[in-house]
C-alpha cells in the first residue's frame, strides 16, 4: 500500500487509508517518548484495521536535530512538510531563556496559523490525584492561541513608546502612572467566532451536552465581553437547532440532542471545575483563561505527566505532549511516554479512526489501572511496577492486542 497525502475538502479532512504524516520528535525526552509511542500506534491501527490502514511517518528535523544538521531549529523544509501533510505529531522543543532562538511553538503556530490550543483532560485510575473524586472531571479545552495579551504588544517601562502611549492614556485622563509598563490586549471578533465555531462544531460533531464560555467580560467589556458575545452570535447563526444559546433558553429545557451553550466567568469557573466538574463537557476561552485553566484543569486528574495537547488551524493540526524537553531526566530512559500516547489518541480521532483512538486510549487506560507506570507517576507508592519509558510503551502496546483478541473472541 503507498502512502499518500491527507487532502482538506469542503473544511473536512479527506483521510487515505495509507496517510504519510509528519513526525518531529524534538529535543531532550522527544525522541525518547516519540519512539516509545510508536509501537503502540502501530498496534492499535493494525488491530482496528488489519492490514487495511496503516500510517507511514515522514521523521523531519527540528529544534536540535536540525540544529546538528547545520539548519534552522525550525526548518523552513519542515513547516512546509507539516503544511503538506496537514498532521504532525512533535515532541517538546527547547526554547533558551534570556537570548537564543525564539520558541519554535510560537513560530510554528504563527506560521501556520494553528488558532486554537486543544486540551482534554480526564482521569485514568491508578493515577494520583489531589482530589476525592477526580473521575467527575473529563473536559476539552479549547483556548484561542494567537491573540489577547499574549500577542506581544508590550512596552516596557521608561521607554519612548511606553511614554508616547502614557501620554496619550493620560491626556484621555485614564490613569496611568508614568512609571508603568504597558501591555495591550487584542480580541477579535473573526478570531473569537473561529475558536467559539470549532468548539461548538467538535461538541456537536461527537453528540456532547455543553460548552461553556469562559470569560471575563464583567470586568473586560470590550475585549472579553465582546469574546462572549460574539461567541453565542455565532450559536444564533451557524448552529440553528444543534446548538442553543442558554439565556435564549429563557427557562425552557434544552431540547433533545442540542448542545447547551452558556457561559462563566473565569473566577468562578476555577471554583466550578472544582466543586461540581461533571457538568462541562467543552470549554471555550480566550488565550490567557485558557492557559490558566488548562493547568489548572490538568492538575486535578493528576498533572501534566498525562494531558496531551493540540495545536489546530484551518485544516492543519500538530499535536504535542504538554510537557517539556525535561533536561533533567533526558537520555535515562525513564521519561513518561503517556502524554505522547495520549497526543497520539487524539490523532487518530482528528483523522477520524475512532475505533484505533478508542483502543489505544482503553489499553493505557489498562495498563495504569494494573499498577504500571513510569516513576513520576509511581511516586514511590506500594504495589507499583515501575516502567522505563519503551517498557511502558510496549506495555500499552501488548495491552492494545490484548484488549483486540479479547474483543475478537
Ligand atoms: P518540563 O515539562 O520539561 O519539566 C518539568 C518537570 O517535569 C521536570 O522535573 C521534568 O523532569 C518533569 N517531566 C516533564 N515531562 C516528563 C515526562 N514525560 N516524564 C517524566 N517527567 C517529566 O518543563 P521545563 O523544565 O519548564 O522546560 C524544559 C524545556 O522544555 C524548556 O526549554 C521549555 O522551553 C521547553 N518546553 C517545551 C514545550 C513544548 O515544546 N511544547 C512545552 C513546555 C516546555
Amino acid at each position: 500500500m503507498e502512502a499518500s497525502l491527507i487532502g482538506f475538502v469542503d473544511g473536512r479532512l479527506v483521510v487515505p487509508d495509507n496517510p504519510e504524516l509528519v513526525a518531529l520528535p524534538g529535543d531532550g525526552i522527544g525522541p525518547e517518548v516519540y519512539e516509545a509511542t510508536c509501537p503502540a500506534i502501530a498496534a492499535a491501527v493494525e488491530a482496528s484495521y488489519g492490514g487495511r490502514r496503516a500510517i507511514t511517518w515522514r521523521v523531519l528535523p527540528i529544534g536540535q536535530a536540525a540544529v546538528a544538521q547545520g539548519l534552522d531549529p525550525l526548518p523552513e523544509g519542515t513547516v512546509e512538510a507539516v503544511r503538506r501533510h496537514r498532521v504532525a505529531l512533535k515532541g517538546p522543543t527547547m526554547t533558551p531563556t534570556g537570548g537564543g532562538h525564539r520558541s519554535i511553538n510560537v513560530r510554528l503556530r504563527q506560521a501556520l496559523d494553528l488558532f486554537r490550543s486543544v486540551r482534554p483532560v480526564r482521569y485514568f485510575e491508578g493515577v494520583k490525584s489531589p482530589v476525592r473524586n477526580p473521575h467527575a472531571l473529563n473536559v476539552v479545552i479549547y483556548r484561542e492561541n494567537t491573540e489577547d495579551v499574549y500577542a506581544g504588544i508590550e512596552f516596557a517601562q521608561g521607554t519612548p513608546e511606553a511614554t508616547e502611549l502614557g501620554d496619550w492614556l493620560r491626556a484621555r485622563n485614564f490613569d496611568v502612572p508614568d512609571d508603568a509598563g504597558l501591555g495591550i490586549k487584542v480580541i477579535s471578533k473573526a478570531r473569537s467566532q473561529r475558536l467559539v465555531r470549532a468548539a461548538v462544531r467538535y461538541a456537536v460533531d461527537r453528540r456532547l451536552r455543553r460548552v461553556t464560555l469562559v470569560h471575563k467580560g464583567n470586568i473586560m467589556k470590550a475585549t472579553e465581553g465582546a469574546f462572549l458575545r460574539w461567541g453565542q452570535e455565532v450559536v444564533r447563526q451557524e448552529f440553528a437547532g444543534q446548538a442553543v444559546v442558554a439565556s435564549d433558553l429563557k427557562g425552557a429545557p434544552v431540547p433533545e440532542g442540542v448542545v447547551l451553550v452558556d457561559d462563566r466567568i473565569a473566577d468562578a469557573m476555577f471554583q466550578d471545575l472544582i466543586l461540581t466538574p461533571s457538568k462541562f463537557d467543552v470549554i471555550a476561552t480566550t488565550n490567557i483563561n485558557g492557559d490558566y485553566i488548562s493547568d489548572a484543569a490538568a492538575a486535578q486528574v493528576g498533572g501534566l505527566g498525562v494531558a496531551p495537547g493540540a495545536n489546530v488551524g484551518e485544516g492543519i493540526a500538530v499535536f504535542e505532549p504538554t510537557h517539556g524537553t525535561a533536561p533533567d531526566i533526558a537520555g535515562k530512559g525513564v521519561a513518561n511516554p503517556g502524554s505522547m500516547i495520549l497526543t497520539a489518541v487524539m490523532l487518530l480521532e482528528h483523522i477520524g479512526w475512532d475505533e484505533a483512538s478508542r483502543l489505544l486510549m482503553m489499553a493505557f487506560a489498562a495498563v495504569l489501572a494494573s499498577g504500571r507506570m513510569t516513576g513520576d507517576l509511581a511516586l514511590g507508592r506500594p504495589g507499583i511496577q515501575v516502567l522505563s519509558t519503551s517498557g511502558f510503551g510496549d506495555a500499552v502496546a501488548a495491552e492494545v492486542r490484548r484488549l483486540a483478541a479479547l474483543t475478537a473472541g
